[in-house]
């Protein structure tokens, strides 16, 4: 399995921050934002990794990461996704990196200190989803479960203004190749972008869709408070000596 970070967009609900650089090498305490979805990926025993990028500052990744053998990834590649076209869009670019093979999609501004290596391991085909239940799942792609079965999603509604469940879709999910047929099916939505939900709802529709809980910390660093809140809990978590989230690049010299 190969693992794809999603690290695109333009950022702009963290204006003016974004007008400086990509909004995953923003700092989330001692590290780059994207250190710690390629930390997630690495601790799932993912070593290939290829993140898509877009935007003014795409170059900046590569002063970085450079060839991200420094943070014990085998093999780093960069994919470039032109314009702003959707979370679906930008995993679009990763179709031949994937040579058919499932890959692991996280979005660059999650992370979590959950062990994602059992579910990565057991993935045989379809798609599976991390769910964490939050008080208010408005802003997120929300489970809605068939009511006589409710281990069962029959949709996933992005954003809704009522949401039929309290179980919010994290930015974790493993695909097979079908993902990308999905995609070229895919509509764009009200907002002119390709939703992942879209693609989740193709995989629901066929039947192949699995689902786990999120057992940690989800971390989802889009705006200005939840930026803070992320720095907060790895700064507590850092300086109380605890070893989650401390996978450190290694000190530049220059
Ligand atoms: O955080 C989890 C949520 O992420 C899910 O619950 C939602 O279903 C999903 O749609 C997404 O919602 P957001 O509104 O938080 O997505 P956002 O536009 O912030 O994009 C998340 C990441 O995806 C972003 O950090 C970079 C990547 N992305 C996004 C867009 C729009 C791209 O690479 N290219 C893009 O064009």
């Amino acid at each position: 399995m190969k693992g794809v970070i999603l690290a695109g967009g333009l950022g702009t609900r963290l204006y003016p921050l974004t007008k400086a650089t990509n909004k995953h090498l923003l700092p989330v305490y001692d590290q780059c934002m994207i250190h710690y979805p390629i930390a997630n990926l690495l601790g799932a025993g993912i070593d290939q990794i290829l993140v898509v990028t877009g935007g003014p500052h795409a170059g900046d990744f590569i002063r970085v990461l450079g060839t991200g053998k420094d943070l014990g990834v085998k093999h780093l590649e960069y994919g470039y996704q032109e314009g702003e076209g959707g979370i679906a869009e930008a995993l679009e670019v990763a179709e031949d990196f994937a040579e058919g093979q499932s890959v692991f999609v996280v979005l660059g501004d999650n992370f979590t200190d959950a062990d994602l290596g059992p579910a990565a391991r057991g993935f045989k085909e379809g798609a599976h989803l991390f769910l964490k239940e939050v008080p208010d799942p408005r802003d997120y792609g929300v489970a809605v479960f068939d009511e006589s079965d409710t281990s069962r999603i029959v949709a996933i509604e992005e954003k809704p203004k009522a949401p039929k469940s309290k179980y919010a879709v994290t930015g974790f999910y493993i695909y097979d190749s079908r993902a990308f047929d999905y995609i070229r099916r895919s509509e764009p939505s009200a907002r002119g972008e390709l939703e992942i939900t879209t693609v989740n709802n193709f995989y629901i529709a066929d039947g192949l869709m699995t689902w786990s809980k999120l057992d940690g910390l989800w971390l989802d660093c889009g705006s200005f408070d939840s930026l803070f809140e992320a720095n907060r809990i790895v700064a507590e978590t850092r300086q109380g000596g605890d070893a989650r989230f401390s996978q450190r690049p290694p000190t530049d010299p220059a």
